[in-house]
């Protein structure tokens, strides 16, 4: 397998700029190649290839049947057509229990997956995974919020940090990462409110899905805002593709909304 290992166009620095100016990051989710040309096309400056593929590729109930094999596959496709955008991909469910599990695991998601930053969940509980990753040279995006690998343990996809002790555990977890090395936050489903805070209290920028307007950046899932994920679409989605009228406008749409902070609005928030 031949792997794409050129440094991206957006890096760590770009976004840490972009964080100190105030500018919106625009990121989505990305499984292909074709997909991937039509993003950066877009301006997209961040593609998470994110263990999402479970779901909205595979069919499964959650993330938690995927695996090494479908991440690396996936990354490796993305990897082959990008240029520009910063790729982060996602240390599947149990790929990461141990300090060494996940560093031999990273690592083949940088060599075989052509991954620049590796994104695992949890707070506090893996920051000594992190800190290890990182003395490794390895970037990693921290999850926190809801964590969507620990569906069964939480019993059901809810905000979390809606309560008072549940608010500071997300904003203990968020510094917890930042001081074991993270470069970089996703924070998912949390009050609009919440997620302001840890965005102003971590140096690192933070990327939300349903967690409000205040984050660095944005995210959803690919197939989401394309209005094609069958079911129930979550509170914090927006369909683009329903007005836009082609792929290309609908991601287009979605990037300058994000740079203007339209995206998210109230109603996209908990
Ligand atoms: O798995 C995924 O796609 C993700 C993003 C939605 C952040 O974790």
């Amino acid at each position: 397998m031949s792997t794409v290992t050129n440094p991206p166009s957006v890096n760590i620095a770009t976004l840490q700029r972009m964080k100190a100016q105030g500018e919106k990051i625009a990121c989505l989710t990305c499984y292909d190649a074709s997909f991937t040309r039509v993003l950066e096309d877009a301006g997209v400056d961040v593609f998470i290839i994110g263990d999402s593929l479970g779901m909205v590729l595979k069919g499964h109930e959650s993330t938690v049947a995927v695996t090494m094999s479908d991440m690396i596959y996936h990354a490796a496709n993305v990897a082959r057509a990008a240029r520009h955008a910063l790729r982060v991909v996602d240390l599947p469910f149990m790929s990461y229990a141990t300090r060494e599990q996940a560093l031999g695991n990273a690592a083949r998601l940088m060599r075989e997956g052509g991954a620049h930053m590796v994104k695992l969940e949890g707070g506090a509980v893996v920051a000594g995974v992190v800190e290890h990753l990182a003395r490794h040279a390895i970037p990693v995006c921290g999850h926190i919020g809801l964590q969507p690998q620990s569906v069964h343990a939480l019993g059901g996809y809810r905000v979390q940090g809606r309560d008072a002790a549940g608010a500071e555990a997300v904003l203990s977890d968020a510094r917890a990462l930042e001081a074991a090395g993270a470069s970089l936050l996703v924070i998912e489903c949390v009050p609009a409110e919440l997620a302001a805070r840890v965005s102003a209290a971590v140096t690192i920028p933070t990327i939300g899905i349903g967690a409000g307007p205040a984050c660095d950046g944005q995210v959803l899932v690919l197939y989401d805002m394309l209005g094609i994920t069958p079911g129930k679409r979550p509170r914090f989605v927006k369909d683009f593709l329903g007005q836009a009228g082609s792929v290309p406008a609908a991601i287009a749409a979605y990037v300058s909304a994000v740079r203007d902070g339209s995206f998210p609005g109230p109603e996209h928030c908990f």
